[in-house]
């Protein structure tokens, strides 16, 4: 299992500290929750931000794009260097277009789905995709309850990934804990976002060591 600390949750004034901070704590991935308050009903960061962090790791930028028109800065996220970027397919963006924009910078390309969203709006496009991002909260806020419902989603897109020959990757992004992670790692996730319980935990290696652990 692999652990993408949520910076969402981090301590802003002192951004590129808290990569280092985490990075040295055994984070494998950065996760970057990007929000323009019209897709989801807060606002974040933008490309200029990632750009300037980018120098804090070598450790991969994985950039959740939780914006209505991900089309128009794909270009821009791409120059930042981001090396995952996840759209949702809920967006008012052409899917298809945006995975040509991700995939002509080189750039991993990923799909989210909210909890109301069937699994099946990522089917057609699963044999292009690096990751399927499976929300277990309602994205827009972190520190929220795990949904254990969208572990099926998790199971089926397992069974359909393997079914095709593929290797895409299965994401899970919201309330993973603790008491949480176990029930993912068992459904078939490859990667875990936390945010509340790295950034919000006392020792962060100390968060992440347990975490890889409860999953057995
Ligand atoms: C929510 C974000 C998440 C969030 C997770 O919209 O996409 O990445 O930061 O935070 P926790 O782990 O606290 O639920
Ligand atoms: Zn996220």
């Amino acid at each position: 299992m692999l652990i993408a600390p949520s910076l969402l949750s981090c301590d802003f004034s002192i951004f590129r500290d808290e990569i280092i901070r985490v990075d040295e704590a055994g984070a494998d991935i950065m996760h970057l929750d990007v929000m323009d308050g019209h897709f989801v009903p807060n606002l974040t960061f933008g490309a200029p931000v990632i750009k300037k962090l980018r120098g804090a790791t070598d450790k991969p930028f994985d950039v959740h794009l939780m914006i209505s028109e991900p089309h128009r800065y794909i270009n821009d996220f791409a120059d930042a260097g981001a090396d995952i970027i996840s759209f949702h397919t809920e967006c008012d963006s052409d899917i298809a277009e945006t995975l040509d924009l991700i995939e002509k910078r080189g750039v991993k390309p990923a799909l989210a789905i909210k909890p109301g969203t069937p699994v099946d709006a990522v089917l057609p496009y699963l044999d292009r995709l690096y990751m399927v991002l499976v929300m277990t909260v309602e994205p827009g806020f972190g520190g929220q309850s795990f949904m254990p419902d969208m572990m099926e989603k998790v199971v089926f897109l397992r069974k359909e990934i393997a079914d095709r020959g593929l290797k895409t990757l299965i994401e899970v992004d919201g309330g993973i804990a603790k008491n949480t992670i176990a029930t993912a790692a068992k459904a078939g996730v490859d990667i875990c976002v936390a945010g509340t319980a790295v950034f919000g935990a006392p020792d962060a290696k100390a968060a992440i060591d347990e975490l890889k652990v409860l999953c057995g």
